[in-house]
């Protein structure tokens, strides 16, 4: 209820607009990791188990129900959240490259996860240098981090609107053959680096982000600069590429908002188009950038699961985070995790509970990835530019009440 779709579509315009200008920004001020001012005080940096000091879940606030959360277990009690879930879903987390220069979060990284997606350098941005030239540098770091250490790789994505390099779209758009043209280059890009990839990622993001935003009158994002060249079909192109060049390789579209009934049904007729003209399509992944208060509830994110469901493909939550602010709020700024009233990392808590219990539920959820994995690197610090605490470990890598709220169904946030 509290995201109508206006708040929807104004929270993703403003996300979207700062998403491209923060990539610079982000990374310099996540480089090395950690970075950034950490006082102390935070959810858990209070780690002293003993004390069954409530307010270890920081600030002030913490009044109203204090008397009745639990204590802070000790972070080394902490059990391996891909232990945890071995038997439901693998694990995983968004990371950079120099995440694992990092050797606090890449020991967390590595306990935690059995699954990992590059948060960018995985991107046409990254890798599509020109046309048949392709810098695959960042993407191997992570690569071979992964066969290492016996983790597997969720491989995000071939085709996004904010990642389109202009040598795609080169050329006389008034020529009779443009079109041919475009999803020629897009079939060899995929083609390419599909190949490249076999065998080391377990899915793809074919397409991400295609369908347009909450409370837009057509089906398609028809801004983007995919659909501007050449209509919807670029979508059933990048499908076939992938396929062709990997036989086994999950292939999946990528959404966010798939909570939202307006949305997911667009959503639904595309892939019911696509599988009746024979298009290979796999699963759904529902990004799940979603809120501390407000929507979804249980209720909407199993409908977003069930649709999946129906139309027989799987589900992967793909990029959840839990953002401390409400939707469409661009102008609080809590400045220090000390400041962030209990409240608000309580309803985190219960946010984070409610999708892995809920996913644990289906049978049809393969894998649930977090967009990052400690508050010490997000992207929702750039967009906008303001403390966010949206993960499930904190600013110092230890485990926050959401994660203990994830493990253990008696502990209250
Ligand atoms: C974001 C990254 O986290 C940022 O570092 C980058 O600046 C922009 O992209 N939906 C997606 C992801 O599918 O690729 C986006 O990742 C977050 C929103």
């Amino acid at each position: 209820m509290a995201n109508t779709d206006n708040d929807l579509v104004s929270r993703r315009r403003a996300l979207m607009l700062g998403a491209s200008l923060a990539a610079t920004s982000a990374l310099a001020a996540c480089g090395g990791g950690g970075g950034g001012s950490i006082t102390g005080g935070g959810v858990s940096s209070s780690s002293s188990s003993s004390s069954s000091s409530s307010s270890s879940s920081s600030s002030s606030s913490s009044s109203s129900s204090s008397t009745s959360v639990s204590a802070l277990p000790d972070p080394s009690t902490a059990p391996a959240l891909k232990d945890h879930f071995s038997a439901n879903f693998l694990t995983g987390a968004a990371i950079e490259p120099y995440d694992l220069d990092d050797a606090v979060m890449k020991a967390l990284i590595i306990k935690h996860c059995s699954s990992i997606t590059a948060e960018n350098c995985m991107k046409p941005t990254a890798i599509g240098t020109a046309e048949g030239v392709y810098d695959f540098s960042q993407a191997d770091k992570l690569i071979t981090f992964a066969q290492a250490n016996g983790i597997q790789v969720r491989a995000h994505t071939l085709v996004w609107y904010q990642t389109a390099p202009d040598w795609f779209f080169a050329g006389d758009k008034t020529a009779a053959n443009y079109k041919t043209i475009v999803l020629q280059r897009l079939e060899r890009y995929i083609t390419d680096v599909v190949t490249y990839f076999k065998g080391k990622v377990y899915s793809w993001d074919v397409v991400n982000e295609v369908i347009v935003d909450v409370g837009g009158t057509t089906t398609y994002r028809e801004d983007s600069p995919w659909y501007i060249a050449t209509g919807a079909d670029y979508i059933e192109t990048a499908f076939r590429a992938a396929r062709a060049a990997d036989p086994t390789v999950k292939l999946f579209i990528n959404e966010y908002d798939t909570e939202v009934q307006s949305k997911r049904d667009k959503l639904v007729s595309v892939i019911q188009g696509l599988q009746t003209k024979g298009v290979p399509i796999d699963g759904v992944g529902h990004q799940m950038h979603i809120h501390a208060t407000g929507d979804p509830d249980q209720a909407k994110f199993e409908a977003a699961l069930t649709a999946t469901e129906a139309l027989g493909l799987i589900n992967h939550v793909s990029e959840l985070d839990v953002n401390i602010y409400p939707a469409g709020d661009f102008s609080t700024d809590y400045h220090t995790a000390a400041n962030v009233p209990a409240s608000i990392m309580q309803s985190q808590a219960l946010k984070y509970r409610m999708v892995y219990s809920t996913a644990a539920a289906h049978a049809s959820v393969k894998s649930v990835t977090t967009w990052g994995i400690a508050d010490s690197h997000t992207w929702l610090k750039s967009v906008p530019v303001r403390l966010n605490l949206p993960l499930l470990f904190d600013e110092q890598r230890l485990p926050k009440r959401a994660f203990w709220a994830v493990v253990d169904p008696t502990f209250v946030p």
